[in-house]
């Protein structure tokens, strides 16, 4: 008490200044206590939240009971497009509803971003634009034989044609949904291009080949593979030529858009690169023209794809065909070869026609990989031939 009022009342100035000082002192000295034993503990603090964070986790998988039914329910998804990665990068099943406008936008997306996040191994499609049946069927089933994973195959019929194959062929299933098609008119180009933008929906689609029911390959698969994969250009037929049946064919009415020394013809069985078929079925423009002006005795067939590729990607064409056709008749038509015509001889000279070609900048003796036009007398002394001649 005493010492209280002491304090309080009889305390001069000085005394309050020390004691002050004192307090201060202590709590000083309770504060560097305070950070020497926190850093002392720290560790085994930070072992104690570790191990509450590591409980918290656990508990967090251990619970999910509910959660895994619907797992289970999305795993399960019987739809065809369920945006998994695997349907949209190898679409497996060609059945769709789209329309042309719909599939030709959808395939002619560019992924922006380099290199793939999955395992890429480039094939080559092909594609064949038929009347119906494929009567050479049994020799192309021996020519994919054993390749599965190189290669897809794409089929153009008539609307209503029902393609028939065993399920076991590399044909089951094939089959793109498909318009009639008008020989020589622009109804010949949309079938292309529907087979070009169902076949980029499959990403590793890299080299893209237009073939008819009439047509055979005249080399192995690996050849054709190896052959078309390491090409740095792609096979249009593309050239000029002073007569009617070329130059002859070109319509004033395209200018100012497309000028007479841009104008090219060519065979119609092309083989191109990605990006190419990616530019091709992109076009809205120029088929366009094509469509309104190139009529009979123009078809658009024959000059479009010539035509578009020398005015903006001509550095990338070879100019010439890989599909040999016997244009040494002159004739509106090529001739069709029965089986009579088949021999040893006949596709041996298909296949080194003793003159040379450029590939890759450098000369070889391989021209052409693929021959029409064959009728379906054709097919058994064509199989006759596979092992002693074509190396399949
Ligand atoms: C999915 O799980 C939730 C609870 O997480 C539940 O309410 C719901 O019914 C489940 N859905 C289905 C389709 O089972
Ligand atoms: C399909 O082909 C098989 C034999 O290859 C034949 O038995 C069947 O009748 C054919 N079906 C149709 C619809 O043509
Ligand atoms: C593709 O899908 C359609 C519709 O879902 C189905 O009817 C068809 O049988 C499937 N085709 C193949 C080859 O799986
Ligand atoms: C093909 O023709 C184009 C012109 O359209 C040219 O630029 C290109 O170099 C030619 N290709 C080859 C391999 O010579
Ligand atoms: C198959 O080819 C051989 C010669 O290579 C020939 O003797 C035979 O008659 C041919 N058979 C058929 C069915 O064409």
């Amino acid at each position: 008490m005493a010492r209280n009022r002491w304090d309080r009342e009889d305390a001069p100035e000085k005394h309050i200044g020390l004691l002050q000082l004192v307090q201060m002192l202590s709590l000083l000295v309770i504060f560097v206590a305070g950070i020497i034993i926190g850093i002392a503990t720290s560790p085994h603090i930070n072992r104690y939240f570790d191990s509450l964070a590591q409980l918290t986790f656990t508990n967090n998988i251990a619970s999910p009971k509910i959660s895994d039914d619907n797992c289970t329910i999305l795993r399960t998804c019987e739809k065809v497009d369920c945006l998994t990665m695997e349907g949209f990068v190898h679409p497996d099943n060609l059945t769709h509803s789209m329309t042309d406008d719909e599939v030709l936008w959808r395939a002619s997306m560019l992924p922006y971003k380099k290199g793939y996040p999955f395992d890429r191994v480039p094939k080559v499609a092909f594609m064949f634009l038929t009347r119906g049946p494929l009567p050479l069927l049994p020799l192309w089933e021996r020519f994919f034989r054993g390749h599965a994973g190189y290669f897809s195959i794409y089929v153009h019929t008539p609307e209503d044609y029902e393609l028939n194959v065993s399920t076991d062929s590399p044909f089951y299933g094939r089959k793109i949904p498909s318009k009639d098609v008008e020989w020589g008119s622009i109804s010949m180009v949309d079938a292309e291009k529907r087979l070009l933008a169902n076949a980029l929906l499959d990403f590793s689609n890299e080299r893209f080949v237009l073939l008819s029911e009439s047509c055979i390959p005249i080399y192995k698969f690996s050849i054709v593979y190896k052959y078309l994969i390491r090409s740095k250009h792609s096979f249009v037929e593309s050239y000029d030529a002073p007569t009617r049946y070329a130059r002859g064919r070109y319509n004033q009415k395209m200018l100012p858009d497309i000028h007479l020394y841009q104008w090219r013809k060519g065979s119609q069985w092309f083989e191109i690169q990605r990006d190419l078929a990616v530019y091709l079925v992109s076009d809205t423009k120029y088929h366009t023209i094509f469509k309104k002006y190139c009529r009979p005795a123009c078809y658009p067939d024959e000059h479009y794809i010539p035509t578009y590729l020398n005015m903006f990607h001509g550095s990338l064409n070879a100019n010439r065909t890989v599909t040999w056709v016997d244009w040494s008749i002159v004739a509106p038509h090529p001739p069709t070869y029965d089986g009579i015509d088949v021999t040893e001889g006949f596709i041996q000279s298909i296949r080194n026609k003793g003159n040379q070609c450029s590939y890759n900048s450098e000369m070889t003796s391989v021209c052409y990989l693929f021959a029409r036009k064959f009728a379906p007398s054709a097919l058994v002394p064509l199989l006759n031939l596979t092992s002693t001649v074509m190396g399949f």
